[in-house]
């Protein structure tokens, strides 16, 4: 069975990484949910649903803090990671190396593995300081994959432009989806 590890930080944009959380389980797939203090926060300031509702959508969720988590070393063997949304400060961190929460932690550990990590890097505008960490980590192969809306479909609400992002993360993890439309 595939096993991914889902994070979500506190970055604009947590119902992406509910979208992914809700596939993953209409799949069957094993998600592993880390979510950072911030990201219960813009659950609730952006989302009608409970933060509690949110973990209860994963297999298995840790606190951020939880170091001696099974994610934070490299013997959990796991088919990718997707932190969506990605805050400029878990970038940061990961950029570093700054291993100072289990998301970090994680997405450390899944480069170090030469695992897939995908991140929905979310702000805009972008600083130098942004796009110098984004370059940093997509030189090492992770793929940074701002969620900027394609409008070709002409996407009639907010499911949709967020299922079109969402499905094309999940993509990326090598995980097919019908979330969002194909161009023809
Ligand atoms: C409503 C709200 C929206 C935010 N949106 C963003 C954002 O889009 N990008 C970002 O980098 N930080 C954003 N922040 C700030 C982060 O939450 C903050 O930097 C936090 O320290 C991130 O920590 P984390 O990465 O551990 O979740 C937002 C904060 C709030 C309250």
């Amino acid at each position: 069975m595939m096993k991914i590890v889902v994070g979500i930080t506190g970055a604009s944009g947590a119902a992406y990484g509910i979208a992914v959380l809700k596939h993953l389980k209409s799949c069957g797939i094993e998600s592993h949910l880390v979510m950072s203090p911030w990201a219960h926060r813009t659950i609730v300031l952006e989302t009608d649903l409970d933060p509690a509702r949110v973990v209860k959508l994963a297999s298995c969720n840790y606190p951020a803090e939880d170091m001696a988590a099974p994610l934070a070393s490299g013997s959990f063997s796991h088919n990718g990671m997707i932190i969506a949304p990605c805050s400029m400060k878990t970038l940061a961190a990961i950029a570093c190396g700054y291993s100072g929460n289990l998301i970090a932690r994680a997405a450390d550990v899944t480069i170090k593995e030469g695992r897939r990590l995908v991140l929905l890097t979310r702000e805009t505008p972008l600083s130098p300081i942004h796009l110098e960490n984004m370059l940093k980590l997509a030189r090492c192969g992770v793929v940074i994959m701002p969620p900027v809306p394609a409008l070709y479909h002409r996407p009639a609400t907010v499911e949709e432009v967020v299922n079109q992002t969402a499905g094309r993360a999940l993509a990326l993890l090598g995980i097919q989806n019908d979330l969002y439309p194909r161009w023809k």
